[in-house]
């Protein structure tokens, strides 16, 4: 994950005296591996609903937000969690129904094949359990990712993270492909891009004496730039690496609980069986809670010569939360809302290209969309600076986005499932006024 929309010591001038010293006390406690977003950082005090409100009681519209996705301090998972702290919060080392009942829950949104679950508390760790998990069923090390994937922070999945930063050098059992960029690759050629790559990675990996374990995508390809893709299209080479006997672990941390409108997962959109799938960010609406959904055959057979403890994982107040997460999509339809509401953006951002050339591409699934800038839409030549720009000043109107992939180009919108066509008429409004004045 690079920081394309990063606050940078060269923005503090503009700053006022009293976030300067907040700026400094931060690096000086926290070193200089944590980043800000924007150039002005947003100091939120509160959040409620699809609004943040910063110390001066200003309000900001939320459109980059897939944790706290069913709305900030949402009432119905605030008073779950605050019920079950009241009561007991232990871990997976005693008997309790709550974390069962949840299970049941969640294995109730996949299909039957699917049919465990184990909690974490990141999603890093979700993905360094089925990295696991994946190496001991097959026997393998080998692992293939796309050219700008992110998905995690433990040094084994740091490894498969390549949009870290030029010092994240991957290791020898990891091979990458492209990721599936319709607007550069063509939608037509897209899956046949894919499968191919696949093929080739297993083969080189082969070649070079290392046996091959899994291949990891995130369901949007989001560091790689927010590329859904034409659904269908990752069937082909999913099903030719897993022939290969690789496990296919799909990363729906970012995708997963109904944000791409659709299905529940993002996954879904392929006919496609993942042999693992992790999950996270939005799993506790703010709590800290993740997982593995996995074949019974995969994770017994992990589990039978292992055991597995996660002190915080899966105890009693993040599976009260999980379940109320769960309960407030269904309640509140929030998946058909997010189709909907979706859809309504996706079509306002594309009619903003009739009026603004920096637009190269609009897409999106659901509530998860990118906007890719270009200076030049023959040659498709990157407008980095203009994004960056984009998101600044949206930030300064009271909205707030961010930018992804690799060029740096692309707007990236990924609002709260809260999100009411009222919000998103907002939103393209502040994408309009910001090109206006980025393109003046
Ligand atoms: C696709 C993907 N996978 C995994 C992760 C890691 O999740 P966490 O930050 O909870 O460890 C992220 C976080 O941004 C992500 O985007």
């Amino acid at each position: 994950m690079s920081m394309i929309n990063g606050f940078t010591a060269e923005d503090a001038a503009r700053l006022s005296e009293a976030e300067q010293r907040l700026i400094e006390r931060r690096e000086r406690l926290l070193g200089p591996a944590y980043r800000l977003f924007y150039e002005r950082p947003l100091h939120a005090v509160r959040g409620e609903g699809v609004w943040l409100f910063d110390l001066q009681g200003r309000r900001y519209l939320d459109a980059y937000n897939n944790v706290v996705s069913l709305g900030h301090c949402h009432p119905h998972v605030v008073e779950a969690m605050y019920r079950q702290s009241k009561q007991l919060n232990t871990h997976t080392r005693y008997l309790q129904e709550g974390i069962l009942d949840y299970a049941e829950q969640l294995l109730g949104t996949f299909d039957g094949e699917l049919n465990r679950v184990m909690f974490t508390c990141t999603g890093s760790e979700a993905n360094d359990l089925a990295l696991r998990m994946a190496r001991q069923y097959t026997g393998g090390t080998g692992v293939i990712i796309t050219q700008f994937a992110y998905h995690g922070v433990t040094g084994d999945i740091a490894e498969l993270s390549p949009s870290l930063g030029p010092a994240m050098v991957l290791p020898e059992h990891v091979r990458t492909i492209r990721a599936p960029d319709a607007y550069r690759l063509g939608a037509e050629n897209v899956s046949s891009v894919f499968a191919a790559d696949i093929r080739a990675a297993i083969a080189d990996m082969k070649a070079h004496g290392i046996r091959p374990a899994a291949i990891l995508f995130d369901g949007i390809f989001s560091s790689d730039g927010v590329l859904p893709g034409p659904a269908g299209f990752m069937e082909e080479g999913i099903a030719l690496a897993q022939a290969e006997g690789l496990l296919y672990i799909a990363d729906e941390v970012q995708p997963g609980f109904g944000r791409t409108g659709e299905c529940m997962w993002g996954f879904m959109r392929h006919n496609v069986k993942p042999d693992i799938v992790t999950l996270g960010k939005p799993m506790g609406n703010g709590q800290p809670i993740a997982g593995i959904v996995g074949r019974s055959e995969v994770v017994d057979h992990f589990g039978r010569n292992m055991r597995y403890f996660n002190t915080f994982g899966g105890n009693p107040v993040s599976c009260a939360a999980g379940k109320a997460v769960l309960e407030v999509i269904q309640e509140e339809n929030l998946q058909q809302r997010a189709q909907d509401t979706g859809r309504y953006l996706l079509e306002g951002l594309a009619r903003l290209a009739d009026r603004h050339e920096l637009i190269g591409d609009v897409r999106g699934a659901g509530l998860f969309l990118g906007v890719e800038l270009v200076t030049d839409r023959a040659s498709k030549q990157p407008a980095a600076a203009q994004a960056r720009k984009v998101v600044n000043h949206m930030r300064e109107n009271g909205v707030l986005i961010s930018a992804a992939g690799p060029l740096e180009n692309v707007l990236k919108i990924r609002p709260l499932l809260a999100f009411t066509q009222e919000h998103a008429d907002l939103l393209i409004e502040s994408v309009d006024t910001a090109l206006s004045e980025v393109e003046r």
